[in-house]
């Protein structure tokens, strides 16, 4: 139900680290993770790039837009500056980039699928192509805990990657968990839901769990309040505190 790993460094390398880029993925190596969550959005020439934000202006320097700017101009940008000197220079990443980095050092990967607004049926489905493409063998072999979780608060973009990519497992993003999220969730045929753990409760973990689907929550960085959650039978979490919660954490 949840072959992956139960601690998950949250947008590479959490706050030590400049948020979805190599240098957070080697922040979060060089604290023994072996999973990440981050952020894909297409570029507007249509290519996954590793960014939160649709607009320019917090994590790299200036005005615009993912969507309205090539891939190429996105792979340039500075986007280690605001987190501090040291990462000066440090670009924003293709996705593919990222496959390539985790599937060397052996990281499971959450991909979150964040689509500019007007893209969600595009994202959802060029990730989850690119994904059952980079790890075709694994999904022939039936390796599942070695294949990517995709993820997305977008309906949409979930079942565009379910269209395309049907065998890449998908999860559901939810801030609030709704009453009817198990109808929803099996018309997703998603395999986890994965929730802001600050709305959840111990009866809604309990009828998750019962319901057989995964669940993972976002975004844990008090130890007290993960093991509370871990308690609850929540399987896994995200955590920007990469120092205080590490991959072995119970
Ligand atoms: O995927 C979980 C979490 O990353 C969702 O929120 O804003 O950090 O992408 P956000
Ligand atoms: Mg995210």
């Amino acid at each position: 139900m949840w072959p992956y790993p139960k601690i998950v460094a949250h947008r590479g390398g959490g706050t030590l680290a400049p948020e979805n880029t190599v240098a957070g993925l080697r922040a979060g190596r060089a604290y023994g993770f072996h999973a990440v969550e981050f952020d894909v959005m297409l570029s507007k020439d249509g290519i996954g790039m590793v960014m939160h934000d649709p607009d320019f202006g917090r994590t790299v320097a200036g005005a615009g837009q993912v969507a309205h700017t090539l891939a190429r101009d996105l792979a340039a940008m500075d986007a280690g500056s605001w987190h501090s000197a040291q990462f000066a220079g440090e670009p924003v990443p293709y996705y593919t980039q990222f496959i390539d980095y985790c599937k060397e050092q052996g990281i499971w990967m959450n991909v979150e699928i964040k689509p500019a607004d007007g893209f969600a049926a595009a994202t959802g489905a060029w990730v989850a192509r690119v994904t059952r493409d980079s790890y075709a063998d694994e999904i022939a072999a039936g390796d599942m805990a070695q294949v990517p979780l995709l993820s997305s608060f977008s309906m949409e973009a979930l079942a565009a990657a379910r269209d395309a990519a049907p065998d890449v497992p998908r999860a559901w993003l939810l801030d609030r968990i709704p009453a009817d999220w198990q109808e929803q969730a099996r018309a997703l045929q998603a395999v986890s839901i994965n929730t802001n753990h600050q709305h959840l409760t111990l009866e809604l973990a309990a009828s998750i769990k019962a319901a057989g689907f995964g669940l993972f929550c976002y975004t844990v960085n008090d130890p007290d309040r993960a093991r509370e959650i871990l308690l609850w039978g929540v399987d896994g979490f995200c955590t920007d505190r990469i120092d205080l919660i590490g991959p072995a954490f119970a």
